[in-house]
């Protein structure tokens, strides 16, 4: 077989949602399912990267030839992202990290005795703007998931966090976005973009990751 046009690279990348927990059986979360940053994990490797998969909790299994490490939190998703960074060529961020976690998780689980409950949430740290910020700085990728003026807000993250490029998709829309099977993203970077359409998850991430490896060539 003729080498594909990642041979050689290493890619990093995160998939799936974070868990931020209320106390012992209680957690915060999202709808991700893991399948477009699993998509991209085994796109990648057919392609030739040697790939490390950062995921959330999922039910998907792990594409053949991907190292995988499991986490629950957004911290914990910091702490093995930042450990393997340096090792790596390219990351990217699929996973949908909670924007904030409850300041403490209680010891005990939470008695239903008051009418109303409130609890107080903590900004999580950035994983991708931390990963941007890195001194030896892989080729970085963000997603953005929109619901409303998708394209302005995709330039914003491209530019705020200084990223290489950025996939964005429009999750209000049925058969794309959080758990559908297919997805329609639009990509960013300084300069350009691409509309890859819509199609399955594998299409669009062999799509993404060829414009990626095209970016390194150049
Ligand atoms: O998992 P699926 O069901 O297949 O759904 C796919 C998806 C919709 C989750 C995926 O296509 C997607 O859009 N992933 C990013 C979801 C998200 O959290 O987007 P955001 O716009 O809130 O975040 C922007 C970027 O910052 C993302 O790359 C995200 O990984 C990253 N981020 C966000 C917050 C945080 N604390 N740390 C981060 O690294």
């Amino acid at each position: 077989a003729e080498p594909g046009p990642l041979a050689g690279k290493t890619l990093l990348l995160t998939a799936g949602p974070t868990r931020e927990a209320l106390d012992p059986v209680r957690y915060l979360s999202n709808h991700s399912s893991g399948k477009m940053g699993y998509a991209l994990a085994e796109q990648a490797a057919r392609l030739g990267a040697d790939v490390t998969l950062v995921s959330g909790p999922v039910t998907l299994a792990t594409p053949a030839g991907v190292t995988r490490i499991d986490v629950q939190s957004a911290q914990q998703m910091l702490e093995a992202v930042m450990a393997r960074v340096e090792a790596h060529e390219i990351f990217i961020g699929c996973a949908a990290v909670a924007d904030y976690r409850p300041v403490a998780a209680a010891t005990d689980k939470i008695k239903k005795s008051q009418e109303t409950l409130t609890i107080e949430m903590v900004r999580n740290p950035d994983i991708l703007a931390t990963v941007a910020g890195h001194s030896k700085r892989p080729f970085t990728v963000g997603f953005a998931a929109e619901t409303r003026d998708v394209e302005h807000y995709a330039l914003d993250k491209l530019a705020r966090k200084k990223l290489d490029m950025i996939a964005a998709n429009d999750v209000s829309k049925p058969g794309q976005g959080f758990n559908a099977d297919s997805n329609a993203l639009t990509l960013y970077w300084p300069g350009g973009s691409k509309d890859l359409g819509h199609s399955d998850k594998a299409t669009q991430a062999e799509a993404l990751l060829l414009t990626i490896a095209e970016k390194l060539t150049k």
